[in-house]
């Protein structure tokens, strides 16, 4: 991985149609290979891959999924997209333990096994880790630190440089506010340390961190400059392409 700021459009559920998705993209594409310090990428629903990835490589541009199955590349499981299918429409990452997927049940051993099969497969995998709420006696804190240290136990030290983490508080996501850039400087210096633990402090010091939650084309700079990130996870400023753009061009100019 280079060492470019990595800017991860989540679109969650949205848009509606193909349409609106291929416009979208296209603003992303026209964007992207003027960028020099970031590079662009975006995660659209499933349906919507094929469609909006470019026929030939476009320059920090890439496509991600938001969602994978950590089953074989194929077989009977009802409803479910593999890795390799994913890696064959083009996707370069994939974004595993978001917490709209543990809500849903997904726990750090399942998002452990989605990992694997993305890195299984030669995509980088986005892992999303955060605590639900803070308490004064610091008890978010040790519950991150598992959090982390339960997700990659079990992954093989030489897929390391394929790991992206994305520290988002849930607290934070589809919020009004994104966490103050000083403690987002702070929680990635923590889970840098714990990512440590698991593999190294030269894996540690090398891992890129992002931040995700309600970052936008206004906060995003500062999230960037004090909150010392490698990168950003941006949900719903993602499909607001307009925005999303200014959010580019200024992590871009800093
Ligand atoms: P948000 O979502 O930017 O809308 O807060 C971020 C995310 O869930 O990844």
């Amino acid at each position: 991985m280079n060492s470019k700021r990595l800017i991860i459009g989540n679109w969650k559920m949205n848009p509606i149609t193909l349409v609106e998705a291929r416009k979208i993209a296209r603003r992303i594409k026209r964007v992207a290979p003027d960028l020099t310090k970031a590079e662009a990428v975006i995660c659209p629903p499933s349906p919507f891959i094929a469609g909006c990835s470019p026929k030939k490589a476009i320059k920090n541009f890439h496509i991600g999924a938001q969602m994978v199955s950590y089953e074989e590349s194929s077989g009977p499981f009802t409803g479910e997209v593999s890795a390799p299918m994913l890696r064959g429409l083009g996707c370069e990452y994939v974004i595993v333990g978001h917490s709209e997927q543990r809500k849903q049940g997904d726990t750090d051993a399942i998002v452990s096994k989605r990992m694997k099969a993305v890195l299984d497969a030669g995509m980088v995998a986005v892992v999303c880790v955060g605590e639900a709420a803070r308490d004064e006696g610091g008890i978010y804190l040790e519950d991150l630190k598992n959090q982390v240290k339960n997700s990659f136990m079990d992954i093989p030290k030489k897929y390391v440089g394929d790991i992206v983490i994305a520290y988002e508080p849930i607290w934070a996501i589809g919020a009004k506010e994104a966490m103050p850039p000083e403690q987002v400087y702070e929680m990635s210096l923590f889970v840098k340390k714990v990512f440590s633990d698991v593999f190294g402090v030269d894996n540690g010091l090398k891992v890129k961190v992002l931040y995700g939650g309600s970052v936008n084309f206004r906060n995003a700079v500062l999230i960037i400059t004090v909150g010392k990130v490698d990168g950003l996870l941006v949900g719903r400023e993602s499909v607001n392409v307009s925005g999303f753009v200014e959010l580019l061009k200024a992590v871009d100019a800093v």
